[in-house]
């Protein structure tokens, strides 16, 4: 089964986007066709205020930029309303339990939430203690929406996923989780290069190669010449996430892996390169990179919105 044959249903089973080790590769490409619908019908300004009069509730525990401005511009493109809540204002950060936060939440007839938070336990009793459809804007743990996005971009490039290749330098973290699994499930190969040590957790590189589609290989390896063979996208992330303390040992492990010039030279001769964003320009990648003609970091960060646009729309539609 390839994205591009694949005809969609308008329809997923999941209530929630937690983390994409409970998607389907169907349901994701459900989301992904879906993606690319509401990004047309954006483009050819066709009106598509599905969620008219729906809120969406946004707790961020950390800093962001285009989580929050995707799901709120989202929101507001689909009909609904964004509210946005900071931890510092509400009393979940005075340590009000998520529990109760979310069942006064129902009660207010709020019917969506977006939360980012540290912990991926966090985001499980939020979603267990409610009735509302969740939506993981980012944990420790995984960046699924992320993801989502940085396979549309894939897929706008290159018209498939078979065949090709995606790499990640860095540690094993949040955004080397969702890669894995998300490009495994499509039916891309993935390369995750991590300095030893900083690989990412065997359960989920074994979660990713059970779900791999059609053979994608799922590989993890310290070799930084073997990862960047073949790569027609080259991937990376700041060195310490939010949440991360410095450290001059980890950071010294993660300089080789920088993605330079040099480095995107030894890809496929038709490589992109991806980042989540925000970039550090002189630790995991040069501004040349950043700057030049193989980048695609702002398609990259627009596709932020169409396919949450996709992930709010499907959630809270009557499946
Ligand atoms: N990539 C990403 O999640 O960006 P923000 O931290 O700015 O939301």
């Amino acid at each position: 089964m390839r994205f591009e044959d694949y005809k969609p249903t308008g329809r997923i089973k999941n209530k929630h986007m937690l983390t994409l080790m409970d998607y389907s590769s169907e349901e994701i490409f459900e989301l992904l066709h879906c993606a690319v619908e509401l990004k047309r019908k954006q483009y050819a300004r066709e009106r598509h205020d599905y969620l008219a009069g729906k809120t969406l509730a946004m707790i961020f525990e950390k800093s962001s930029t285009r989580t929050r401005i995707s799901f709120e511009q989202g929101i507001r493109q689909l009909g609904g309303y964004p509210m946005f809540l900071s931890s510092r204002d509400i009393q979940l950060g005075r340590g009000e339990p998520i529990r109760d936060t979310v069942r006064v939440m129902e009660r207010m007839n709020i019917d969506e939430i977006m939360i980012r938070t540290f912990k991926q336990s966090d985001l499980e009793e939020l979603a267990e203690y409610g009735h509302i459809p969740v939506i993981n804007g980012l944990t420790d743990d995984f960046h699924p929406c992320q993801v989502l996005a940085d396979l549309l971009t894939v897929y706008e490039e290159f018209g498939t996923f078979t065949g090709k290749k995606l790499v990640f330098f860095g540690e094993g973290f949040n955004m080397a989780n969702s890669l894995m699994l998300g490009c495994a499930k499509v039916g891309m190969d993935v390369t995750i290069c991590s300095p030893a040590g900083l690989g990412p957790k065997q359960k989920i590189v074994d979660a990713a190669r059970a779900a791999a589609l059609g053979g994608a290989k799922v590989v993890v390896t310290d070799d930084i010449n073997e990862a960047i063979s073949g790569a027609n996208a080259v991937y990376t992330d700041v060195f310490f996430s939010m949440g991360q303390e410095k450290d001059p040992a980890k950071e010294a492990a993660l300089m080789p892996m920088q993605v330079n010039a040099e480095m995107m030279a030894k890809a496929a001769p038709d490589a992109i390169f991806l980042h989540c964003l925000p970039a550090h320009r002189g630790e995991e990648v040069t501004d040349e990179v950043m700057e030049g003609a193989q980048s695609r970091i702002f398609p990259e960060a627009e596709n932020r919105l169409h396919a949450q646009k996709a992930v709010m729309y499907m959630l809270m539609k009557d499946n």
